[in-house]
């Protein structure tokens, strides 16, 4: 498309990754995707927490969450957003298009600005002491 300068990544066949699995893609974008699939569906974040940059991949899935696992933050594989500290922000979820012919990722996610929304109220004011 013209003028659109979203990158478009082709990850190949998927139809292995089973639900609760995750695999991480390194070369995809500045820090690597991880892809999950949840219910049947194929989410993608990138693969780096907002906290301090480690690799979510390396972390531990469940349910629809990743856990970071240097410091334990939770993130929501669906939509990117965290569960709380020690992350302040979310991750970037990007669109997952799966076909019969092979997944294709859109590069296209950005940090939900989730802080006014659930925890820490309005203005994602957190006093952790
Ligand atoms: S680096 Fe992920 S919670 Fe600290």
């Amino acid at each position: 498309m013209a003028g659109d300068s979203v990158d478009t990544v082709e990850l190949g066949d998927l139809s292995d990754l089973a639900d609760g699995e995750m695999r991480c893609f390194e070369d995809v974008g500045k820090y690597g995707i991880v892809v999950c699939r949840v219910a049947g569906t194929l989410h993608a974040l990138e693969d780096n927490c907002s906290h301090a940059d480690t690799p979510l991949s390396e972390g531990r899935f469940r349910g629809k969450m990743i856990t970071c696992p240097l410091h334990g933050a939770q993130f929501d594989v669906t939509d990117g957003s965290h569960s709380g500290p020690p992350a302040w922000e979310g991750v970037p979820c990007h669109t997952v298009v799966e076909t019969e012919t092979g997944v294709s990722v859109r590069l296209d996610g950005s940090v939900r600005d989730d802080r006014s929304e659930g925890f820490g109220g309005a203005g994602g004011i957190i006093q952790t002491r």
